[in-house]
């Protein structure tokens, strides 16, 4: 995949980003996403590849734009045929109560190259370079905890680990506390928390819990990116989402999904702050109908990781 194609996907979330953050803190979670797709959705049109969206809005018959399987891109002889992977407002309540860490996020590979998850949960485990490999599933939460100490050359009680807030994870909480593990509890956004888990310097050192099955392939490819790991496994709510991932192509519903087996290959990920984050700062409004976005472009190909800091001139801009 041609790297020129990363600054082209930054200008997706950009547009993405710039569209939902009018809608910080206004309440209405609904507007704030549509804005976020529209503008998505328009911003692809002028990028040249053979796009198809793999993880969306949702199916055909439930999302009238980027649902999964929709054809993106301005499609010319020699564009890349690529799946791409992507959240236009990864944390809705987030923007929508003006929080913390809303981002416009998509994540690209060459086809075939991504896990075509339905949208159900998924069980995750996330960790940074250093832990890669030490970590499963499979294994107790305490001994997760263990091993990414013993990985990170510090005791137990420096480990911080980040989880979603949510009662199904009271168990959860608690066996992590009985270890002398700290917890960062989040209301939203595990692609963030994912990638803080990788990120040095975050403070933030492995990622556990069950949250969307989507968020789980974009940040599978983040990881990859950072030279991180990611498990997960899909957890099924009724058989209405057993038969769409039927549907899909998913045979084994116990499945413990690999790093690999989500995101492979060369993949790019880019996202862009929505409303101000650990990672990222969120769209900043300036007088004269300008505005800033922070956004991170990253290539698992090389590991290079850019921030991508942009003034923009409203005024001026086509889409
Ligand atoms: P949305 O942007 O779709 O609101 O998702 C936010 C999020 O927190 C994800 O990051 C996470 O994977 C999922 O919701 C968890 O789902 P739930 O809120 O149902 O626990």
């Amino acid at each position: 995949m041609d790297r020129n194609l990363a600054l082209e996907f930054v200008r997706i979330t950009e547009a993405a980003a710039l569209a939902s953050a009018k809608f910080m803190g206004r309440g209405d979670e609904k507007a704030a996403d549509q804005a976020a797709v529209d503008a998505m959705r328009k911003a692809f049109d002028s990028v040249r590849i053979d796009g198809t969206v793999v993880i969306g809005e949702g199916e055909r018959d439930e999302a009238p734009m980027l649902y999964i399987g929709e054809r993106v891109g301005r499609k010319t002889e020699d564009s890349p045929a690529i799946d791409i992977a992507l959240d236009p407002l990864e944390g809705t309540t987030i923007c929508a109560t003006g929080g913390v860490g809303s981002i416009s996020v998509i994540a690209v590979a060459e086809r075939g190259n991504f896990l075509h998850a339905p949208d159900t949960y998924m069980d995750k485990i996330a960790c940074g370079p250093a832990a890669k490999g030490k970590i499963d599933l499979d294994a107790t939460p305490a001994e997760n905890v263990k091993r990414v100490a013993a990985a990170l050359g510090k005791p137990v009680e420096d480990v911080t680990v980040m989880i979603l807030d949510r009662p199904r994870h009271a168990d959860l909480i608690q066996e992590v506390r009985k270890t002398g593990a700290r917890i960062h509890l989040i209301g939203d956004g595990d692609v963030s928390a994912s990638v803080a888990a990788a990120w040095p310097g975050s403070g933030i050192d492995l990622l556990l819990g069950i949250g969307g099955a989507p968020e789980g392939v974009i940040s599978a490819a983040a990881m990859q990116c950072l030279g991180g790991d990611f498990q997960g496994r899909l957890k099924f709510r009724n058989d209405d989402e057993k038969a769409r991932a039927t549907k899909m192509g998913i045979k084994d519903f116990n499945k413990k999904y690999t790093i690999d087996e989500l995101a492979s290959g060369s993949v790019m990920f880019c996202a862009t702050g929505v409303t101000d984050g650990p990672l990222l700062k969120g769209v900043k409004t300036l007088p004269g109908r300008q505005a800033t976005t922070h956004s991170l472009v990253m290539r698992s190909a090389t590991g290079t990781i850019r921030t991508v800091e942009a003034h923009h001139h409203l005024d001026r801009k086509k889409v």
